[in-house]
């Protein structure tokens, strides 16, 4: 059902939290199962610096924005935008398919924060 990476982000995620001072902020959430993810960014020379989650939802979208953050950290926020759904899934071993959305709802949210972070630069 679930992979041991999935199950390991969803109980030691290691990118929660707020970042005080955020850049950007990214709010998303999903009408029918009510999750709700919000990102945080810190952005230098347009690269994200660092890259925070509070999330309020099921387990894969928990450890979904954990993995979303690891593979955002670092990047060019050009790069981050060309995450796909796919390389979260990808990065957790994979999710089942009604779970799927978990992963692409994290990629909106990281969408809104850099959406958020260009219109006010
Ligand atoms: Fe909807 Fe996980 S069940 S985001």
């Amino acid at each position: 059902m679930y992979s041991k990476e999935t199950i390991e982000r969803f109980r030691n995620p290691k990118n929660t939290g707020e970042i005080p001072n955020a850049d950007a902020v990214g709010e998303v959430g999903n009408m029918k199962c009510g999750d709700v993810m919000k990102i945080y960014l810190k952005v230098e020379k347009n690269k994200i610096k660092d890259i925070k989650f509070q999330t309020y939802g099921c387990m894969a979208a928990i450890a979904s924005s954990d993995m979303l953050c690891e593979l955002a950290k670092g990047k060019t926020l050009d790069e981050a935008l060309n995450i796909k759904f796919s390389d979260i899934t990808k990065g957790l071993g994979e999710l089942p398919q009604i779970k799927i959305h978990c992963s692409v709802l994290g990629t909106h949210a990281l969408k809104k924060a850099i959406e958020n972070y260009k219109s006010n630069n």
